[in-house]
């Protein structure tokens, strides 16, 4: 008989452990939407089925998180696995009375959101409250708990008003409005009422509401004894483990739902069953396997520590370096041990202490002279006399210049990203000393301009070895980045906009200023956008002054995707060679694609214009559309005059930017009219 029954044995314990295999995978399964809208949805609670312990369903309804089974939606606002609760939005229980004193319509508030049992109303978080003149409101427990009365728990209040003038807002306190804790252990939203003459109060007070809330939310406002019947309210729930046993029991049956290592089970406070938690030290959800994590105490504020701090599985150590000491370590600062044998070492300590504040004071001296030094060779004697910009010392400029305000850097040098008194800057700090004649370059021409459209120097540090450049802070980043990085949607309208205001910027470099600026290195990355798009040039590290008329000859660095192809090939540099990389930018900003090879999309494009006047194949699909095609043509129009390689057929930077101011003012009628 023995041997037929092993096999069996064997056969059931097989089968039983690939339940519990089933089980465990269930609470952690995958496919299983981890959260609606933007609320997580953890274990037990869970999406669809297969996701979720019994009575713990939620349905994401377009986005909303509410709960499975009853008739009228439940929206969940809150859903908290640490603490076992949850925040619901429930109906109030209403009764309206006609003007024979008759109840013609009423809702006790009831829904079965609590169908499978999970559920009690948290008598912490909660409080019943009851308006109407007049009225008692009350609500009870659903089931016979065996007593000489028929339920366990009755609470409810009275209120009263004399006159319509009685109740008054804000307070709660028996007149038109009454309040009052509940016991733990309810089950149900169901409300009760007991009718009083409204007869001489329908003017006033045609129903009576009584609803349970959260505590701090609801205000009483004596309009609300004439608010809508619909209106609903949140109410926190405590949710457990309710299968009819306690933790021992569960624990004992193996059939604990604390189903991670490091969990505890607690008995739920708040009705029959057991809820878990992970244990002191860990943190994540305790009911799926391997859910609760270690606490990594030395990276959080709460944990203090004032020596070396250092982590352990479900706790942290914190101890002072070797040769420290404290009484308490994780609230005590930790000192030098000051041992006898250090007395006497302190002597000697004394005396190299007064030869090193000896040396300090001397390198103070020759440093201050270097800053001095610096200061004159960077021109700031005559600097000083520029008004418009600020001289900063370089103690004032220190605290930005630290790694987590770094915020970028290019050939040129690293950018950070600070504050100087209200306002928001960016400060450029030269990466080494041989950009020194860049940086001084940029700053004399910055010095000079003064436009909305260029990017406004604030100042400068001259007392280091290579000036420091103090500019206004531009958020948005530079076009290249919304092109190309962020693919931040722009309409034509916006790529008009920063079109014909970068144009205007680079317009008043060319004639508005006494010698004319050229820009020499005009592409995307150099143009700045505020958070209204308004673009503001930038970089003039390569720039380069000559007086009107006249022709520069010299070296010149810009990028070279951008850079003029007569001036690569003869090196003379005009206003032309901006004008033609300005071209290559509005090819860019309407393709939205990189000219990385700029020769091919240039030749691309010049034949597309040429030929068949079908520029759209090039256009970014976001604005080829058909009412923008006439505005796309004179935009391509004039992107081919301004690549032409023939010098003088280019217009001047103006045209260029009255052009598309006119482009502009069409495409916004235009856009207004549909
Ligand atoms: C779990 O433990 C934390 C920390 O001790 C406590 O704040 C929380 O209320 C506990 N949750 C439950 C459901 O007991
Ligand atoms: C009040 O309601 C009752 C019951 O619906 C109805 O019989 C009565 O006529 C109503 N009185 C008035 C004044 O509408
Ligand atoms: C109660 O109502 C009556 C009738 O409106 C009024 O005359 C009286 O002053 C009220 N008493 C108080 C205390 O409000
Ligand atoms: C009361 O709860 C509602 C719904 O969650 C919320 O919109 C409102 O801001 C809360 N009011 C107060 C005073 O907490
Ligand atoms: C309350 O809701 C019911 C059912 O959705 C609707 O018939 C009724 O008009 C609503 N009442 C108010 C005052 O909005
Ligand atoms: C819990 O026990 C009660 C009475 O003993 C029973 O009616 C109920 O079905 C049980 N519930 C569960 C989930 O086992």
């Amino acid at each position: 008989m023995a041997t037929p029954l092993l096999p069996c044995l064997l056969l059931a314990a097989l089968l039983s452990s690939a339940a519990a295999a089933d089980a465990q995978s269930t609470a952690a399964a995958s496919g299983c939407p981890d959260s609606c809208g933007d609320m997580s949805i953890q274990y037990p609670f869970g999406i669809g089925a297969g996701c979720f312990r019994k009575g713990f369903e939620i349905i994401c309804d377009g986005g909303r998180p509410v709960l499975a089974g009853p008739t009228m939606p439940i929206p969940v606002n809150h859903l908290s696995i640490r603490t076992a609760e949850a925040r619901v939005m429930l109906p109030i229980g209403w009764e309206c009375f006609n003007a024979s004193d008759v109840v013609y319509a009423w809702s006790g508030g009831d829904v079965q959101f609590n169908l499978e049992d999970v559920y009690r109303i948290s008598n912490t978080h909660n409080q019943l409250v009851v308006l109407g003149c007049n009225t008692f409101g009350y609500i009870q427990s659903q089931r016979t708990e065996g007593n000489d009365y028929p339920y366990a728990y009755y609470t409810g209040c009275l209120s009263f008003c004399n006159d319509s003038r009685s109740a008054v807002d804000g307070a709660c306190a028996g007149v038109g409005c009454c309040r009052v804790d509940i016991p733990p252990g309810l089950t149900d939203n169901k409300m009760y009422f007991r009718e009083y003459s409204h007869k001489t109060r329908l003017a006033y007070s045609s129903c009576d509401y009584a609803f349970l809330v959260e505590r701090e939310n609801y205000t009483f406002r004596a309009a609300d004894l004439r608010m809508d019947v619909n209106r609903t309210v949140p109410v926190w729930l405590d949710w457990a483990v309710r299968d009819n046993l306690t933790c021992d029991e569960a624990e004992k049956a193996q059939m604990s739902a604390c189903v991670s290592s490091n969990s505890e089970c607690r008995n739920s406070v708040n009705g029959p069953g057991y809820v878990c938690n992970c244990s002191v030290g860990y943190e994540g959800n305790p009911y799926v396997v391997n859910g609760c994590t270690d606490i990594n105490e030395c990276k959080r504020g709460e944990y203090p520590c004032r020596g070396v701090c250092r982590n352990t599985l479900g706790s942290y150590e914190c101890k002072c370096p070797s040769g420290f000491h404290s009484a308490d370590p994780f609230n005590e600062p930790c000192n030098f041990k000051f041992r006898i044998a250090a007395v006497i070492a302190s002597g000697v300590a004394g005396c190299l202490l007064i030869i090193s504040v000896v040396v300090f004071v001397w390198l103070l001296r020759k440093e201050k002279r270097k800053t001095k030094e610096y200061f004159e060779k960077n021109g700031g004697p005559t600097l000083e006399k520029v008004t418009k910009i600020k001289l900063f010392k370089k103690w004032e400029l220190m605290p930005i210049l630290r790694r987590d305000n770094f915020i970028g850097e290019g050939g040129f040098g690293e950018v950070y990203k600070g504050h100087l008194g209200d306002e928001l800057v960016a400060v450029k700090r030269p990466k080494n000393v041989n950009l020194a004649n860049q940086f001084t370059n940029e700053l004399i021409i910055q010095s000079r301009v003064m436009h909305k459209n260029i990017v406004r120097l604030v100042g400068c540090c001259l007392e280091v070895d290579v000036p420091i450049l103090v500019y206004e802070f531009v958020p948005k980043g530079s076009l290249d980045d919304i092109l190309h990085c962020s693919r931040e949607s722009l309409n034509l309208d916006q790529r008009l906009n920063i079109a014909a205001q970068s144009a205007r910027g680079l317009a008043y470099l060319h004639s508005d200023t006494i010698t004319t600026i050229l820009h020499g290195d005009v592409k995307p990355a150099n143009i700045l956008l505020t958070d209204d798009l308004v673009p503001k040039i930038s970089d003039f590290g390569i720039s380069r002054m000559i007086t009107v008329d006249k022709k520069y000859t010299g070296k010149v660095i810009g990028d070279l995707s951008y850079m003029d192809p007569v001036y690569l090939q003869k090196g003379i540099l005009t206003s032309k060679s901006d004008v033609y990389s300005f071209g290559v930018v509005l090819l860019e900003l309407i393709t939205r694609k990189r000219v990385s090879d700029p020769d091919s999309l240039r030749s691309n494009f010049l034949d597309a214009y040429t030929k068949e006047k079908r520029v759209i194949d090039f256009v970014d699909s976001e604005i080829a559309v058909t009412q923008n095609m006439e505005l796309i043509n004179s935009l391509a129009g004039m992107i081919v005059e301004c690549i032409d390689l023939d010098v003088d057929r280019r217009p001047d930077m103006i045209d260029v930017a009255e052009n598309l101011r006119i482009m502009l003012k069409r495409s916004r009628r235009e856009n207004t009219e549909i």
